[in-house]
């Protein structure tokens, strides 16, 4: 499947995740694609404590021969306390598939003095693509803030501007660090915004994860075995029958923009209130006459989405 990037400069990206099970699939479908360069995989707490999160994506990296280094970030959100999802990922954080042992070794610089020297070195070609809570890119900024010119863009998997799945207020990765996303939403950049508002629409159902499982090859395994799991706790949580593919989406709409709707607007994020800590306040009609700081993902053309993770799954030969 032609990719709109394909015939272009291979967009570089640093993926900063806390897998999770669809956080392992944004790996999967960045790292062999010929229109990414996924220079590193920065890891912070988040679905999971930091040592599980950090395991996880060791595993899957080297499940997948993939020769991409991994840094180990923050383990800790900036101020609130710690607040992990093992009711949709499991105790391990990526329950479900099996590993074997595991040889892949992370990287000895902290994933926070790796974002700064990196984007610092570069002609600020460098895309921040963020899949759990942004703690690091927070930290990072904070720690340089002459980095963030550096950065080509921002494409965030979090927030909503409609309901919430951890609190009915707010999405995970906000919710788990909004101090760090309201660092990183006021920073200035150009910044994507895919909230639950479209991830929500692409459930990996049992038609997808049979449709997936039909490649014969250890991508398609994983993806199988990751789904399968994922699948039975949103069931368990939600009442779904399939789970929502999020952070995969980012790395869509990188490979092919028309993939997402997207909506220009004012983004804030309540890190003041009790009850709604770590909402994404989008204004989408622009009542506050605020200039926008965010492209909010409105809507996804679904089968353009799973035609994309196949592509990605069968690129593993
Ligand atoms: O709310 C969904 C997001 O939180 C996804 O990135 C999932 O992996 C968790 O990090
Ligand atoms: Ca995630």
């Amino acid at each position: 499947m032609e990719t709109k990037l394909e015939n272009m400069e291979p967009r570089k990206i640093i993926l900063d995740c806390d897998p999770g099970h669809d956080d392992a699939i944004a790996i999967l479908l960045a790292a062999n694609n010929p229109a990414i360069d996924l220079l590193g995989v920065t890891v912070v707490a988040g679905n999971q404590t930091l040592d599980k999160t950090l395991v996880n994506a060791l595993n899957v990296c080297q499940y997948l021969g993939l020769d991409v280094p991994v840094y180990k970030g923050c383990g800790l959100p900036m101020i609130r306390e710690q607040l992990i999802a093992p009711s949709i990922h499991g105790e391990s954080g990526l329950d479900g598939p099996h590993f074997d042992a595991l040889t892949k070794q992370p990287e000895v610089q902290h994933a926070v003095n790796y974002i700064v020297d990196t984007l610092m070195a570069s002609d600020g070609d460098i895309t921040m693509v963020t899949t759990g809570p942004t703690t690091n890119l927070a930290m990072a900024m904070r720690l340089n803030p002459d980095i963030v010119p550096k950065i080509r863009e921002i494409v965030l998997m979090g927030g909503t501007y409609q309901l919430g799945n951890m609190s009915p207020a707010a999405e995970f990765n906000i919710l788990a660090d909004g101090d760090a996303a309201h660092v990183v939403f006021s920073a200035g950049r150009k910044l994507t915004m895919v909230g639950l508002d479209v991830t929500r629409k692409v459930l990996c159902l049992p038609s997808i994860v049979e449709r997936m499982g039909q490649i014969d090859n250890r991508a398609a395994k994983l993806f199988v075995d990751l789904m399968t799991f994922f699948n039975k706790t949103q069931k368990e949580v939600f009442g779904w029958d399939g789970g929502p593919l999020h952070d995969p989406v980012t790395i869509g709409f990188l490979l092919d923009p028309t993939l997402l709707t997207l909506r220009e607007c004012f983004t804030q994020i309540d890190i003041r209130s009790e009850q709604s800590y770590g909402r994404t306040n989008c204004d989408i009609f622009n009542i506050m006459k605020r200039p926008p700081n965010s492209a909010v993902a409105m809507d996804i053309d679904v089968a353009k989405f799973w035609d994309l993770i196949e592509a990605g799954i069968r690129a593993y030969g």
